[in-house]
């Protein structure tokens, strides 16, 4: 079965996209899946806290550059994190790949990423803060889209321009693409103001809102250290942990419907 590839994004910097994607990466890799992600963010805080193995030769920027199909698995590097999380590094350049150029600019990534999914369990896209090219780029090659956001006032707005976003790639061709999840993150569920904003999203995104991320020094902590939050031992670690887990049970869940609705039913499973 082919990887689920899933964007991770939103319209509003800082929200918590690296955090979810390093968060998903360390809850697949607890059930031994292995999991490539890809950087898309100049700024390279994904790369940063995968603490790669070796210097890259290729990145994104090279990957989107070149374009040609199935280019993106000679930029895969190992990462510190063991053999079950590979990456495609970010690096400054990548800001000039903001721009679209050349024939069918959105799509570069889709085609770079040929062949990826068969390697792989698990694809993210780790987006960078705008609705731009890099981002429409991950929407054109990813089949879920998880949109990330805080319990503030301007969260509905955010989310539902990136939810718009993600209905503008499904227009324009790539027809298989969802959003999957909402993800509140840096809940603070003691704030009424966070639970006030919490059951907003809620009522007008239904059941795609999930459970919130909780709001955790650990976080930072493991992502400064370079290792999955699975492997920080705190209280916070574990319940952010656990929140990561349930959100990767929704990614699998819908892959696994999709593969049924594309393929039949499988053999039962008794
Ligand atoms: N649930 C959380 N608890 C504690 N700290 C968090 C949490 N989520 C994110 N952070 C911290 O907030 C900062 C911003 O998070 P992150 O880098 O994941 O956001 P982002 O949306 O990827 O940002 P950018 O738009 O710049 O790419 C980081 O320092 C991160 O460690
Ligand atoms: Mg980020």
């Amino acid at each position: 079965m082919d990887a689920p590839v899933v964007a991770v994004l939103s319209l509003k910097g800082g929200v918590g996209k690296t955090t979810v994607t390093l968060g998903l990466a360390s809850a697949a890799m607890q059930e031994g899946r292995r999991v490539l992600v890809v950087d898309l963010d100049p700024q390279g805080n994904a790369t940063a806290g995968l603490n790669l193995s070796d210097v890259p030769t290729f990145t994104t920027s090279d990957v989107l550059y070149d374009g040609r199909t199935g280019v993106a698995l000679d930029a895969v590097v190992a990462t510190g994190w063991g053999p079950l999380i590979d990456a495609i590094a970010a690096e400054r350049a990548l800001e000039h790949r903001a721009v679209p150029s050349g024939a069918d600019p959105v799509r570069r990534l889709q085609r770079a990423l040929r062949g990826a999914a068969d390697r792989y369990d698990l694809i993210l896209l780790d987006c960078p803060p705008s609705l731009g090219e890099l981002t429409r780029n991950a929407l054109f090659a990813a089949d879920q889209a998880i949109v990330v956001t805080e319990p503030t006032y301007f969260a509905v707005q955010g989310a539902q321009q990136a939810v718009e976003a993600v209905e503008v790639a499904r227009r324009e061709g790539n027809v298989g693409l969802h959003v999957v999840a909402i993800v509140p993150n840096r809940a603070r569920v003691r704030l009424s103001e966070h639970r006030y904003r919490l059951q907003e999203l809620q009522g007008v995104f239904g059941a795609t809102v999930t459970e919130a991320i909780p709001e955790r020094t650990a976080i930072q902590q493991a992502q400064g250290a370079g290792v999955p939050i699975h492997a920080w031992r705190s209280t916070g670690a574990r319940s952010a942990a656990l929140a990561f887990e349930d959100l990767l049970g929704r990614v699998a869940d819908v892959s696994a419907r999709e593969h049924r609705r594309l393929h039949g039913p499988g053999p039962a499973v008794t």
